[in-house]
C-alpha cells in the first residue's frame, strides 16, 4: 500500500466511524459506476464512480466496496474482477483480487463473481445498510433484492438491516472539504488547463475553425498527462459566445470576433474548469474592451470576496452588483443600482451563477445552502469564480454591443488566509491576453 493509499484507507474509517456514529454500524456498499454502451460492442470510454473512486482510488470497471462496521470490529472488502489471461490479452491489465487488496490498502479482496453469494451474510444482523440510492438502476435492484434475501433468510435465525441511508450524505461533506492530497491533483489539473488555454490564445487566429482550437486544447491536456476531458469543451467565437452551453464548436472565426472558450481537463480524477475570452485577431475592440473590463472587475471582486467564512452566495452578490452597475454605466440598463438589481432588468446580459463546488465532478458534490441558510466557506472547499456577460442583439441594446459574449471562469481555493486561484496562470488581464494572442503569429 502507497501513501496516496493510506489516504482511501483513512477515508474509509472515517465512513466506519460515521457508520457506528450514526446507526451503532452496519455495512456500506458502494458500487462503482456501470459500463455504459456507445453503440453495438463499442463502449463509452469507462469513468470510475467519484464516490466509489473516493473511498479507493481503484480503477477498474465491475468493482464494489465493502465496509462492515461489527460487534466484533471494522473490515474493509473489495469485490473486483479475477486475473484472466484471455480478457487480458483483448482489454488489458486487471488487478485481480489479491493484487487489489495489497495495493489499495483492503482487509480481503473478493472476485466480483461472487458477490451475490457472499452479500447475504455479509449483511445479516446489520442494524443499517449504508449505499447510494437512486444512482444507478441496476444497483438499486441489487440492493433490493439483498435485502429481499436476507429478509427471506429470518427463519434460519438472522435479521435484514431496517434502517437502509443515502450514503452519498457523509460523502458529500467530505468531499465539499479537499485533503492535501486532492489539493496537489487539482492543482496540477489546473496548471494543465491553464497552458491549454495560453496555448489556445496562440492558435486561434480568424479564417481558423472553432474545432481547430478545440483539439489545440485537447492535445495539451492529453500531452500533459490528463486522462480526459472534465466537460466538453466550450469554443465559442463571435455570436456563439453568447450560446452558455455552446457544443457545435464548428463556426470559422473572423477577425473582429471574440473567442469564448470554457474547457478544463481531469487529471487522476479531478476536474479543473478554466473560461477565457479573447480577441481572434489579438486586439479587443472599444466596445469588446469596455465589456470584458467589466466582467473582470466584477470576476475580480468576487475573488476578493471569498474568504474563510464567507456565505457561499455572497460572492454571487458581489457579482450582480458590479456587473449591474456597469450595465447602467454602459447605457444596457435603465435605473438606479437598487432598482435593476430589484427588477432584475441584468439578467438580459448575466443569467447564470456566478459559480459552482470543484473537485472529482466538475459540479462537485457538496450543499450549497442548509435548512434555508448559505454554507460558509472554510479553508479546503474550491470552488469556480465566474461571471459573465452576454450581449445579444436586441432593441433596447446599442448595437456596438450586440454578440459580445465574455466569460472569465478561476478555480480558487479556500485557504486559512484567504483565497488562493489555482488558475492564475491563465491570461487574464487585458494585456496578458493579448501578449498570448500575439505569440501564436510570432
Ligand atoms: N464548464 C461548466 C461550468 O462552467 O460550470
Ligand atoms: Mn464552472
Ligand atoms: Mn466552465
Amino acid at each position: 500500500m502507497n501513501h496516496a493509499h493510506q489516504v482511501y484507507r483513512a477515508r474509509r474509517d472515517a465512513i466506519l466511524q460515521t457508520m457506528r456514529g450514526k446507526s451503532g454500524g452496519g455495512l456500506a456498499l458502494l458500487p462503482t459506476a456501470p459500463e455504459v454502451p456507445r453503440n453495438r460492442d463499442s463502449l463509452y470510454p469507462f469513468r470510475h464512480d467519484s464516490y466509489f473512486y473516493y473511498l479507493s482510488g481503484f480503477p477498474e470497471p465491475e468493482a464494489v466496496i465493502a465496509l462492515v462496521a461489527g460487534p466484533d470490529g471494522d473490515r474493509q472488502l473489495l469485490f473486483c474482477r479475477e486475473k484472466d489471461d484471455e480478457r487480458e490479452i483483448w482489454d488489458g491489465f486487471r488487478y485481480g483480487p489479491d493484487a487489489a487488496r495489497e495495493i489499495f490498502g483492503f482487509d480481503e479482496a473478493h472476485p466480483i463473481s461472487a458477490l451475490k453469494a457472499k452479500l447475504p451474510e455479509i449483511a445479516s444482523d446489520r442494524p443499517a445498510l449504508f449505499t447510494p440510492l437512486g444512482l444507478f438502476a441496476d444497483w438499486d435492484r441489487q440492493v433490493a433484492d439483498l435485502l429481499n434475501e436476507v429478509r427471506g433468510r429470518a427463519r434460519t435465525g438472522v435479521s435484514a438491516p431496517e434502517e437502509v441511508v443515502d450514503i452519498r450524505a457523509a460523502l458529500d461533506a467530505m468531499r465539499l472539504v479537499k485533503d492535501s492530497h486532492e489539493i496537489g491533483l487539482m492543482r496540477r489539473a489546473c496548471a494543465i488547463s491553464s497552458d491549454a488555454h495560453r496555448r489556445a490564445m496562440a492558435a486561434a487566429r480568424p479564417g481558423a475553425l472553432e474545432y481547430e482550437v478545440e483539439a489545440e486544447l485537447a492535445h495539451e491536456f492529453l500531452t500533459s498527462g490528463a486522462q480526459a476531458l472534465a466537460y466538453s469543451s466550450i469554443v465559442a467565437s463571435g455570436p456563439n459566445a453568447c450560446v452558455l452551453h455552446y457544443r457545435d464548436n464548428n463556426r470559422q472565426m473572423q477577425s473582429g470576433d471574440l473567442l469564448l472558450i470554457d474547457a478544463g481537463c481531469e487529471y487522476q480524477g479531478y476536474a479543473s474548469d478554466i473560461t477565457r475570452t479573447f480577441p481572434v485577431n489579438g486586439a479587443f475592440t472599444g466596445p469588446q474592451k469596455a465589456i470584458y473590463d467589466l466582467v473582470l472587475a466584477a470576476q475580480l471582486a468576487c475573488i476578493d470576496a471569498v474568504s474563510p467564512g464567507m456565505p457561499f452566495h455572497d460572492y454571487h452578490r458581489t457579482a450582480e452588483r458590479v456587473l449591474a452597475q456597469g450595465f447602467i454605466d454602459l447605457g444596457l440598463c435603465e435605473g438606479s443600482l437598487d432598482a435593476v438589481l430589484e427588477s432584475g432588468s441584468y439578467k438580459q446580459f448575466y443569467m447564470h451563477r456566478a459559480g459552482h463546488w470543484l473537485g472529482m465532478d466538475v459540479h462537485d458534490a457538496g450543499l450549497y445552502q442548509q435548512r434555508g441558510e448559505s454554507v460558509r466557506l472554510t479553508p479546503g472547499m474550491v470552488l469556480t469564480v465566474e461571471p459573465g456577460a452576454y450581449i445579444r442583439p436586441a432593441a433596447n441594446v446599442p448595437e456596438r454591443f450586440w454578440n459580445i459574449g465574455v466569460r472569465i471562469e478561476d478555480d480558487v481555493l479556500v485557504t486559512p488566509a484567504g483565497v488562493e486561484n489555482l488558475t492564475a496562470a491563465a491570461p487574464k488581464s487585458v494585456a496578458d491576453v493579448e501578449a498570448a494572442c500575439r505569440a501564436l503569429r510570432a
